[in-house]
């Protein structure tokens, strides 16, 4: 959907904007699932897996400024894509159209400068706007520092499930299920 762009200032002195991704910035978009993929191993994605064209991705950017129970949201720092985040719905079925399920990435660079905090802060209002009653995410068990992250904006573990994940080395990891009310 479309909203408006939000300027705040990062914990080292520079401007960041909150804005909805636009069909242009495919290209940038590309390259940035590739590389956080290859940062982290907490997101659900290796690089060999984002296999999107440019044509793709700019259709589906295009789609997802369109529709309004989704919010695609990149944070632009000096001009570039710092990271994403959004918000989605489960689906339309009466029992579960209250809830709305939330992804967030930054390029390491651009970690531990507020960002996280910015972005949930904004997609938090944005969901209550579209009418979602709470938003779940689930995320690796062994990954503290975005767990860290939901608990200060607001969510609340509520559950595990066991060996949710399966990396390439063969390990399995957990995921915590956390969910925030919205007002
Ligand atoms: C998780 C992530 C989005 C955090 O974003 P961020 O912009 O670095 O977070 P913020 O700077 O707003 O920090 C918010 C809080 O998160 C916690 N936090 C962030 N990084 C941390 C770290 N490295 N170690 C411990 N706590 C950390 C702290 O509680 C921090 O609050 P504080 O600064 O007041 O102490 C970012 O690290 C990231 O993109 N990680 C890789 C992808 C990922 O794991 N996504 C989540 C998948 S479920």
């Amino acid at each position: 959907m479309q909203f408006e762009a939000r300027e705040f200032t990062l914990r080292d002195g520079r401007k960041c904007i909150l804005r909805p991704t636009h069909p242009d910035d495919a290209d940038e978009m590309i390259r940035y699932m590739r590389e956080t993929a290859r940062e982290t191993e907490f997101l659900l994605r290796y690089p060999d897996e984002v296999n999107y064209t440019p044509e793709s991705e700019r259709e589906i950017l295009g789609r997802l400024l369109e529709d309004p129970y989704t919010v695609m949201m990149a944070a632009i720092v000096d001009g570039k894509v710092a990271g994403n985040a959004s918000i989605s719905g489960l689906g339309f079925k009466r029992k579960i159209r209250h809830r709305c399920q939330l992804a967030i990435a930054l390029y390491r660079e651009y970690w531990q400068l507020g960002i996280g905090t910015a972005m949930i802060s904004y997609l938090s209002s944005l969901a209550a706007r579209i009418g979602y009653e709470q938003i779940d995410l689930e995320v690796a068990a062994d990954n503290a520092s975005a767990q860290a992250l939901y608990l200060k904006c607001g969510f609340q573990a509520s559950g595990r499930r066991l060996r949710a994940l399966k990396f390439d080395d063969g390990s399995y990891h957990d995921e915590v299920i956390m969910t925030k009310l919205l007002p």
